[in-house]
């Protein structure tokens, strides 16, 4: 598997289980088990009960997938590859969404808010999965192979068109 296509499955499937996490979180009624953004009473790694660990955990969960994310987005801009368009939009759509969830906790849950952070989720992953199925189809980069003593070959003569 390629770097860019394991990057881009692992962000999918850990933005399904960020979902889970949030919809656990919401039907436990632990949505304000930590009361600040973007940490938890003031900690990185609070003191944990049930609840606090559920939210806590939901945060941890996007935090791990947004590595992901912000590494397909490098990966595609430094090989000049032709999804790093969507590769850019999906990390600012991240953004946006790890914000509405900041503003979920700081405006106490507001139905609204909440209404907006489920949908935006569809929205992110939607842009998610259509980056990591064209990732999968797109034929894989040519290697290069230099030879000693010799420069190494240019995209021409890859293609097998003279310069
Ligand atoms: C990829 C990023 C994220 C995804 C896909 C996501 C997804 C979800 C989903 C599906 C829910 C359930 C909503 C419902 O059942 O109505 C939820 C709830 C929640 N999310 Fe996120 N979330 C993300 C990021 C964040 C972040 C960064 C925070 C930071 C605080 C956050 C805070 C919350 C809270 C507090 C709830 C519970 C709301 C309530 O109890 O009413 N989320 N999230």
């Amino acid at each position: 598997m390629t770097l860019l296509r394991g990057l881009t499955l692992s962000a999918t499937l850990g933005t399904i289980f960020a979902a889970f996490m949030g919809s656990y979180v919401r039907g436990k009624g632990a949505g304000l088990a930590c009361p600040d953004w973007p940490l938890c009473y003031g900690q990185l790694v609070p003191a944990f009960d049930e609840y606090i660990f559920l939210e806590w955990f939901h945060r941890t969960v996007v935090f791990a997938l947004s590595l992901f994310v912000a590494g397909a987005a490098v990966v595609t801009w430094r090989r000049r590859n032709p999804l790093r368009y969507l590769a850019l939009v999906t990390l600012g759509l991240l953004f946006v969404q790890a914000v509405m969830g900041g503003l979920t906790v700081l405006l106490k849950t507001h139905v609204l808010i909440v209404a907006i952070h489920q949908a935006f989720a569809f929205v992110f992953f939607a842009c998610q999965t259509a980056l990591t199925i064209l990732a999968f189809q797109q034929a894989p980069a040519p290697r290069r192979v230099t030879v000693a003593g010799q420069p190494p070959p240019t995209s021409a003569s890859i293609s097998g068109t003279s310069a």
